[in-house]
């Protein structure tokens, strides 16, 4: 979702800028102050709680404006994103704004500040009573009005900086070209649809393999907590120190390790189309965390693909693998095999139960050779992309 919230003291030009900003993108509009006005027409109930206060210029109280938006939210579900205008006016609305957005499992992308100065804003707002049959576009009311902007209004703008979401523009000048610079801004926060593909199977499966293909294919970062673990052992770092006892026994390391690893790979890779995860989530905690790990960079899992193989396949698998010079520790005798096998089984099965309820377990029969399993994995990704599955 694209999530626009357009910021500033009355008669800024929010309400001009929003009409451009809709024929550009398509959204759904939510101006409080619009949503409030047809309530005051209708004679509903809310309107006329509303009524006196607009007139005063004050600020309606944030029960009724967290009302109208839930009705205006329930109304147009699948929406493709939301432009705000308005709205949120106190820090208590911005936590509402962040809940909603959280409930939609969205964020917001932006909150533009226009910036104009007092006297022109006064300028603007007289010379649109004339046509606007506002009853709060009078002198009285619109010093109030800027009053409570200052009062109760402003201190949202640090709530977004410190989110690093708070974009002031100048809003004097043409309307066009203000609108430009609103839409670089826009453009510029908008996030590309990625995609993140944890690929699961038993040891053996040929997740690594399958991974590295497959990142290279659709352009992904490939993620691979084993791999920086061996790699962390061989430099020699704390992590390394740490990860080592568990990795010797094909143990599964304690969260913390991978956690780090994981999240240190997502920061390197800010603009990456999305990752691809070998080798984790193992257990169902790790799922969760998972979870909460892309969540905090707006990111979540697309899909999770099974890579099947029958069990004495994997034993064939590693043993072979045992004889050969990429042979890890674990590879070597028939015991430690079994006992990976089973551990898998046992903690993963709640993992794959995880991602079925979410609608994102996806299987493919990783049997064959390298080229031929490729081939349906790569043509599981397409379909899922597409939605065609
Ligand atoms: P609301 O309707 O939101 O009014 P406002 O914030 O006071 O803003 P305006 O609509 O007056 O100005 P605007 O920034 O949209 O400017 P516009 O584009 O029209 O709220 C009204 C009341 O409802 C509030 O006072 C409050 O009581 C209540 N309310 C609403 N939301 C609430 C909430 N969340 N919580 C609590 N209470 C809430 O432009 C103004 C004029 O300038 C126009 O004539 C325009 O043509 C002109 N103009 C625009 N751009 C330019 C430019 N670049 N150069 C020259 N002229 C320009
Ligand atoms: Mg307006």
């Amino acid at each position: 979702m694209l999530n626009i919230a357009l910021f500033g003291p009355p008669g800024v030009g929010k309400g001009t800028q929003s009409k451009k900003l809709l024929e550009k993108y398509n959204l759904t509009y939510i101006s409080t102050g619009d949503m409030l006005r047809s309530e005051i027409a209708e004679g509903s109930d809310l309107g006329m709680k509303a009524k006196s206060i607009i007139e005063q210029g004050g600020l309606v109280n944030d029960e009724l404006i967290i009302q109208l938006i839930e009705k205006k939210i329930n109304t147009n579900p699948g929406s493709k994103g939301i432009l705000f205008d308005g709205f949120p006016r106190t820090t208590v609305q911005a936590y509402v704004l962040e809940g909603l957005m959280l409930k939609l499992n969205t964020s917001l992308n932006c909150m533009i500040s226009l910036d104009v100065p007092e006297k022109e804003l006064i300028n603007r707002l007289l010379l649109r009573a004339k046509v606007s049959g506002r009853a709060d576009d009078n002198l009285e009311v619109i010093k109030n009005r800027l009053k409570e902007y200052e009062n109760k209004t402003k201190p949202v703008a640090d709530f977004y900086a410190k989110k690093h979401k708070y974009y002031p523009l100048n809003g004097v000048g043409e309307i066009d070209e203000i609108f430009e610079n609103i839409v670089k801004i826009v453009e510029q926060t908008k996030s590309v649809p990625q995609t993140n593909i944890v690929l699961l199977g038993k040891p053996g499966a040929g997740k690594g393999t399958q991974g590295n293909l497959l990142a290279h294919e659709f352009g992904l970062v490939y993620i691979s907590t084993g791999k920086m673990m061996r790699q962390e052992i061989k430099d020699g770092t704390e992590i390394g120190r740490l990860a080592k006892p568990y990795m010797d026994k094909g143990e599964i390391v304690p969260d913390e390790i991978p956690i780090q690893l994981i999240e240190r790979k997502i920061n390197e890779n800010p603009d990456a189309n999305g990752f691809t995860f070998k080798g984790f989530p193992r257990t169902l905690i790790q799922a969760y965390i998972l979870d909460g790990l892309l969540q905090r960079v707006n990111m979540s899992v697309s899909a999770m693909i099974d890579m099947k193989i029958p069990t004495l396949e994997a034993i064939k698998r590693l043993s072979a693998r045992g004889r050969t010079e990429k042979a890890r520790p674990y590879d070597g005798s028939a015991e430690l095999i079994v006992n990976r096998l089973e551990q898998y089984k046992e903690k993963t099965n709640p993992v794959i139960d995880y991602y079925k309820n979410q609608g994102k377990y996806f299987s493919i029969r990783a049997e064959g050779n390298e080229k031929e399993v490729f081939e349906s994995l790569e043509k599981k990704v397409e379909d899922i992309l597409h939605n065609s599955y």
